[in-house]
Formats: C-alpha cells, structure tokens, sequence
C-alpha cells in the first residue's frame, strides 16, 4: 500500500538535483520528442520546472535546441519508467502523456507505456492533488488507458485545454490530418 503524499498542490518542490536551479512545481512531458509542447509550455508557465523525458537521442538533441535558454525547462534521455523510479515519492505535480505510441493491434498493446506498472508508479511520484494528463488520437487507446486508471482507483475527467494551449508536433500532424484527438485528466 503506498504511504500518501502530504497535501500540498503545486508545492512540489523537488527534482533530480542539480537539474534546475530554483525550486518550483515539477511538470513531466513523457516521451517529451522534439519538445514543441515543453518548449512551449515552460515559456507559458515560468512558474514550473519542465522536464521532457526521451530515449531517442536525436530527439533529445532537438528537445534540447528548442527548450534552448530557458531556465525552467530541461530534458533527459532516458527510459519513462526508469526516470519516474529515480524520482522521489510524492515530488511531481502534473504528468503529461502526450501521443505516446498507440500500438493499435491488440496483441501489441503490451508494448503500450501505460499499463497498470506505469500507473502504480505514477501514484507514487504524483503529490497530493497532482494530476496526470494524456492525449491521444487513437480512441481505443484512451479506453485502454480510462479503464486501467478507473481499476487503479483513480478520478477521470474531460480535459479541455484553453486556445492558447501548445500543440505537439503530433497533435499538430493529427489536427491537420482532421483526426479527432481524445483527451483525459486524471487524478488520485
Ligand atoms: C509518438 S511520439 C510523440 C512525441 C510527442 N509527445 C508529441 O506528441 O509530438 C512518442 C515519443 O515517445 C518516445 N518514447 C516512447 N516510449 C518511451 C519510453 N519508454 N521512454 C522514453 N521515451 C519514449 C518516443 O521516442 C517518441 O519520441
């Protein structure tokens, strides 16, 4: 049984150390890729830490031009799993998910990042009042993703993002394809 976070919204204040050099809410961008959402985001809330978590090394070089002088954005390269598990417990505020791998065959969907390992260990790095956010264009994904954090105890909501929101470099592929992107909010 995890230990619960102390209640703190937005008060989380610690990072791997050394990696940003102020203290502020910590904010995930999982699979974060050629970082045009965490670029985005970290100039829209100066407030937050950013950090983009990747394993292709190309699109950590290009995460990493494009988060260019901003202090409060930064990006490993590395393993999702592997970096959440380096975390302290209780230490991120908001988790993003965005366009991660759909695997769409459903003997693959193994291969899915979000599974119930993932949302376990999600559970244990997310502070009290912490929320995860995942996007997606495939509808059978978000299913996949609803049902596993339902049976994990979790609250969903809608999420809606605000016009000015940044768009990934997927989003913005699958908006302008005119697919239909699917999106939830959820949290312990
Ligand atoms: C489909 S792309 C989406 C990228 C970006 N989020 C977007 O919406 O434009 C998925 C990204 O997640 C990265 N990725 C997939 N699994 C990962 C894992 N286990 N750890 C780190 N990065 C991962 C991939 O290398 C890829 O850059």
């Amino acid at each position: 049984m995890p230990v619960p976070c102390p209640g703190a919204e937005g008060g989380g204040v610690v990072a791997p150390a050394g990696l940003f050099s102020r203290e502020a809410p910590l904010v995930l961008d999982l699979g974060c890729g050629n970082g045009l959402f965490l670029a985005g985001l970290a100039e829209g809330e100066p407030g937050w830490n950013v950090l983009g978590i990747e394993k292709k090394e190309y699109r950590v070089r290009q995460a990493r031009r494009r988060a260019g002088d901003l202090g409060n954005a930064r990006v490993l390269h590395g393993e999702v799993l592997e970096v959440l598990s380096s975390l302290p417990p209780c230490s991120v505020w908001r988790v993003y998910l965005l366009f991660s791998d759909p695997w769409p065959k459903r003997r693959h969907a193994v291969r899915r990042l979000v599974q119930e390992k993932f949302v376990a260990l999600l559970s244990s790095r997310l502070e009290a009042g912490g929320t995860f956010f995942f996007a997606t264009d495939s509808g059978d994904y978000l299913g996949w993703t609803r049902e596993i954090l339902v049976r994990s105890g979790w609250r969903i909501k809608d999420w809606s993002v605000p016009v000015s929101w940044p768009m990934t470099e997927f989003e913005q592929r699958f908006a302008s394809a005119g697919l239909n992107i699917w999106r939830l909010q959820a949290s312990r």
